[in-house]
């Protein structure tokens, strides 16, 4: 590069006090490599804060659309049942047998829900919620964001396996984009996995009276 006024300007310096130019060179060395630090953290601040805007996302989505609910068990405290946020999102839990629901009389009450609010009876038979941790065996953990959208999109489990149960609002959350659909799986990739082998759905026929 063709800097000779600098160095023209800088070897008069150096003329006058070597001091002066030690200092010069000092000043210029750190303003130099401060913007060479500056320009390569630049890339990799701007590539990380989509990922993290993306799982705030997710976190807000979820809480706000009762997936809590039903999906975190419900334990009473101080103030009454409150959700127990050891095991968040951890679906029904596994040494928790239900007894077989009671039978309601012909009438307009049709569903009944466990304390818990992880299993619920209705017409469809008994459906417990599901893990939503990334545990590997029990939970999301071996889902794909694909296998996530599609169980949403199709109304069955990773949108090839068996339909999903109610009180699941499969055709509520139908509406969300695939952008916030992305951004929940994304945070639900981020929760602590907990191991929780959620039981199978009875079939209405089992429970019927
Ligand atoms: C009203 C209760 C309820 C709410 C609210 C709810 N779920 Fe569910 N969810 C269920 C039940 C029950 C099941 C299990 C259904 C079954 O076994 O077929 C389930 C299953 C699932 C499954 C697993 C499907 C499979 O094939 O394994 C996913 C994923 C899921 N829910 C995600 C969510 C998310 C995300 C939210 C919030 C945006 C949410 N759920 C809110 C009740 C609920």
């Amino acid at each position: 590069m063709n800097r000779i006024p600098t160095t023209t300007h800088r070897d008069r310096i150096v003329r006058y006090t070597l001091l002066g130019s030690t200092v010069l060179t000092a000043l210029l060395g750190a303003f130099v490599s401060s913007t060479v630090d500056a320009a390569e953290a630049a890339p990799a601040a701007k590539s990380a804060r989509p990922a993290a805007e993306q799982v705030a996302r997710g976190k807000y989505l979820m809480s706000t659309s009762g997936c809590m609910d039903c999906h975190t068990p419900w334990k009473m405290g101080e103030k009454g049942p409150e959700p127990d946020l050891s095991r968040l999102y951890s679906g029904h839990p596994e040494q928790l047998q239900m007894p077989p629901a009671p039978q309601l009389p012909e009438g307009p009450w049709l569903v009944v829900w466990g304390a818990t609010n992880t299993a619920i009876a209705g017409p469809w038979g008994v459906s417990f919620t599901a893990n939503l941790t990334p545990d590997m065996e029990t939970g999301l953990g071996r889902w794909t964001e694909r296998d996530f959208i599609q169980t949403i999109r199709s109304g069955r489990h990773k949108g090839r396996g068996r339909e999903v149960l109610p009180p699941m609002p499969i055709m509520v959350y139908n509406n969300f984009s695939d952008r916030d659909l992305k951004a929940i799986f994304a945070y639900l990739r981020t929760i602590p996995p907990v191991r929780n082998q959620v039981p199978e759905p009875v079939a209405p026929t089992a429970s019927a009276r």
